[in-house]
């Protein structure tokens, strides 16, 4: 798949980062020597942890160059580093894994949050925010357009790259047995956006990268116009002309 697009990423900035406050403000730690942001991506969310713990040694890691180019011009005092996070363990001593919209980028992640938490000291926290919007109409509407259309068989891998979220049940028996407390639960937002279009560009800098990076740009055209005409169908306009769009989060603190 391509490299992230920082910049279309950050076109809704402050939807994206809402979440990681909320998380942040559910981590039960006070001051911190050492934090890592995963999947730090543009450096928004690492920005928010050096605020917090401004005494702390705060590394933002993602596996993207183009995200971490623009997060070291963001935070040219900061420190970031390439790793995945598949295979990446901390080795040394850490007191926050903070981990804002991107687990649900890493397959199979069940097996490595374990790994991650096992890691922590005793009163560590690893905090996670996941978009839980697999069922959402529009992740459904890209997968069933990307179903039907000439690009069928060039989309069937990217119909498949996002998985839906294991149970809350599922992540309860998984990290409640390594955890002294875990706190879990969902938030939906309802996102006001000027117009269907708006939905379009919020996905194309996320859950649309699969689709898109999969076709040439004449099929990425008409891709996004089949999948455009169906998002205004399934987001009515209100009574001002704007949509909303619904967006359920998964959130999750474990302090070990
Ligand atoms: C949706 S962005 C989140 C950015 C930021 N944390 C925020 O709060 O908005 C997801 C980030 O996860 C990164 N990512 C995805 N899979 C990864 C992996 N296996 N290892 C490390 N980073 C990964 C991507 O490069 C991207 O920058």
């Amino acid at each position: 798949m391509a490299d992230w697009d920082a910049s279309l990423y950050l076109t809704f900035e402050e939807e994206r980062t809402r979440p990681a406050r909320d998380l942040l403000a559910r981590v039960p730690i006070r001051s911190a020597e050492r934090v890592v942001d995963l999947g730090c991506g543009p450096g928004n969310s690492t920005e928010l942890l050096i605020e917090r713990y401004p005494d702390a040694e705060v590394i933002g890691l993602d596996s993207s160059p183009d995200m971490l180019r623009q997060a070291r011009a963001r935070l040219p005092r900061g420190v970031f580093m390439q790793a995945d996070l598949k295979s990446w363990t901390p080795q040394e001593p850490t007191d926050l894994l903070f981990a804002n919209a991107v687990f649900q980028w890493v397959p199979d992640h069940n097996a490595v949050l374990p790994r991650l938490l096992r890691a922590l000291p005793q009163g560590g926290v690893l905090a996670l925010q996941m978009p839980d919007n697999t069922d959402e109409p529009a992740l459904a509407l890209m997968r069933e357009v990307a179903s039907k259309g000439p690009w069928a068989a060039k989309l069937a891998s990217a119909n498949a790259a996002r998985d839906d979220l294991p149970s809350v049940g599922a992540y309860y028996d998984l990290l409640r047995p390594l955890s002294a407390n875990l706190d879990i639960w969902h938030t939906v937002y309802n996102h006001v956006m000027i117009g269907p279009e708006a939905i379009v560009e919020w996905f194309k800098g996320s859950a649309l990268r699969p689709f898109l990076s999969a076709l040439d740009a004449n099929m990425q055209r008409e891709y996004v116009a089949a999948y455009t005409a169906e998002i205004a169908r399934a987001y009515p306009g209100r009574f001002d002309g704007q949509v909303l769009l619904r967006f359920p989060r998964l959130f999750i603190v474990a302090t070990r």
